[in-house]
C-alpha cells in the first residue's frame, strides 16, 4: 500500500497547477484505500509474487477518486474525507475536469500494467459505474423504486468496482478462471454490503467519523434502502410526509430527524444492516476454495467484516 500511495502521488502530477492542487486536496485526506487493498490482497491470495498488481491497484484508486470528484458535484455534497468538497473550493467545472484527468491517469496505468484482460475488466467497470450513477440520477425522488432496482443501482455504481478490483488482481496473478470468478464474487458481494452500510450511515452516522455529512441522501431525495423500507413499513400513515420531503424535496432539518425516527421505529435501518451482513457472509463464502492457511484469506474476510461494522 505504501508503494501504491507513492505511485498515486507520482501520477497525480501535472504541469497544469490546478490539477495537482485539487487532486492532492482529495488524495492526501483520509481515504480508506479499500479498493486497491482488495486488488493487492486478491492478487496475493491468488499467488502473485511480483508487484505487477501495484499498477492495477493504483489505477483502481484513481478510478474511485475520479468518481468521487464527479459524485460530489452530482450530489451537491459539501464534505468529503473530512474536508470541504473540492467543487466548493475550485468550482464544479475544475472538479469535473480533474476527475477526467484522474480517469485518464487510471487508463495510462492499466496500459502500463500490460494485462489486456485486466484492462477489459476495469474499462467495463468504469462504464458500468457511469451507468449506475446516471440510472440513480434518473430515479431520484421515485417513491416506488423497487428493492430490485435499488440493488441494481448500487451493484453498478459501487459493487462493480469492488468486483473488478478483486478480479483484476486475480487476473494479474494468472489465477485459474474459477479463482478469478470467485474473487470477483467476493468483491461484488463486499461492494453491495459496503454500499448498504453507507446508505444506513447516511442516516445514523456522524460527520466527524464519516468525513461526509449525514443527510445528503435525504436532502437529495435519493431513495436508498433505509428510506424504501421506512416508506413501505409506515404504510399509508406517512404518505403525505414522504411525498412532500422526498417526492417534492420540500423539507426542513426537523424532517430529517423525523425520518430517522421513523427508520428506527420501523427497524428499516437495522434491516438494511442485516442485509449488508448477509452480503458480507456471501462474500466470505466465495473464498471457500482458497486454503485458510494462506494468510490473505483471513485478511479478506476481515475486510468483509469491516465493511459491515465500520463507522468511517
Ligand atoms: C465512498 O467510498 C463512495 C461509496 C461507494 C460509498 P469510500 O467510503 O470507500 O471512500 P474513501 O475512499 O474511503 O473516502
Ligand atoms: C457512491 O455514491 C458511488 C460513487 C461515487 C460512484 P454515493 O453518492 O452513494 O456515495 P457518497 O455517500 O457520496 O460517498
Ligand atoms: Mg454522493
Ligand atoms: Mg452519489
Amino acid at each position: 500500500m505504501t508503494g501504491v500511495d507513492a505511485l498515486i502521488r507520482d501520477r497525480m502530477q501535472s504541469p497544469v497547477p490546478v490539477i495537482p492542487a485539487l487532486a492532492d486536496h482529495l488524495i492526501s485526506s483520509a481515504g480508506k484505500r479499500l479498493r486497491p487493498l482488495l486488488t493487492i490482497a486478491a492478487a496475493r491470495l491468488a499467488g502473485a509474487r511480483d508487484d505487477a498488481c501495484l499498477k492495477l491497484a493504483g489505477a483502481v484508486e484513481f478510478i474511485h477518486t475520479a468518481t468521487l470528484l464527479h459524485d460530489d458535484v452530482v450530489d451537491s455534497s459539501e464534505l468529503r474525507r473530512g474536508r470541504v468538497a473540492a467543487h466548493l473550493i475550485w468550482g464544479a467545472p475544475s472538479s469535473v475536469l480533474v476527475g477526467d484527468f484522474l480517469f485518464a491517469r487510471a487508463f495510462e496505468l492499466m496500459v502500463e500494467a500490460g494485462s489486456m484482460p485486466a484492462l477489459e475488466i476495469l474499462a467495463r467497470a468504469s462504464r458500468v459505474i457511469a451507468e449506475g450513477e446516471v440510472l440513480q440520477l434518473t430515479r431520484a425522488h421515485d417513491l416506488d423504486l423497487t428493492q430490485e432496482l435499488y440493488l441494481e443501482i448500487i451493484g453498478a455504481k459501487t459493487a462493480e468496482l469492488f468486483a473488478a478490483a478483486a478480479e483484476a488482481g486475480a487476473v494479474s496473478a494468472d489465477a485459474s478462471r474459477e479463482r478469478c470468478a470467485a474473487l470477483r464474487r467476493f468483491g461484488a458481494n463486499l461492494g453491495i454490503a459496503f454500499q448498504l452500510v453507507d446508505d444506513a450511515l447516511d442516516y445514523s452516522g456522524a460527520s466527524e467519523t464519516l468525513g461526509k455529512n449525514p443527510g445528503d441522501d435525504f436532502r437529495e431525495g435519493k431513495t436508498t434502502l433505509p428510506l424504501l423500507l421506512a416508506i413501505a413499513r409506515t404504510g399509508g400513515a406517512e404518505t403525505e410526509f414522504w411525498t412532500r420531503v422526498i417526492g417534492r424535496r420540500d423539507q426542513t432539518d426537523a424532517d430529517f430527524l423525523r425520518a430517522i425516527d421513523l427508520m428506527r421505529a420501523t427497524g428499516a435501518l437495522q434491516s438494511t444492516l442485516d442485509l449488508a451482513a448477509d452480503y458480507a457472509e456471501s462474500a466470505k463464502a466465495a473464498l471457500d476454495d482458497f486454503a485458510s492457511t494462506n494468510g490473505w484469506r483471513p485478511a479478506l474476510e476481515d475486510l468483509a467484516d469491516f465493511a459491515v461494522t465500520r463507522r468511517t
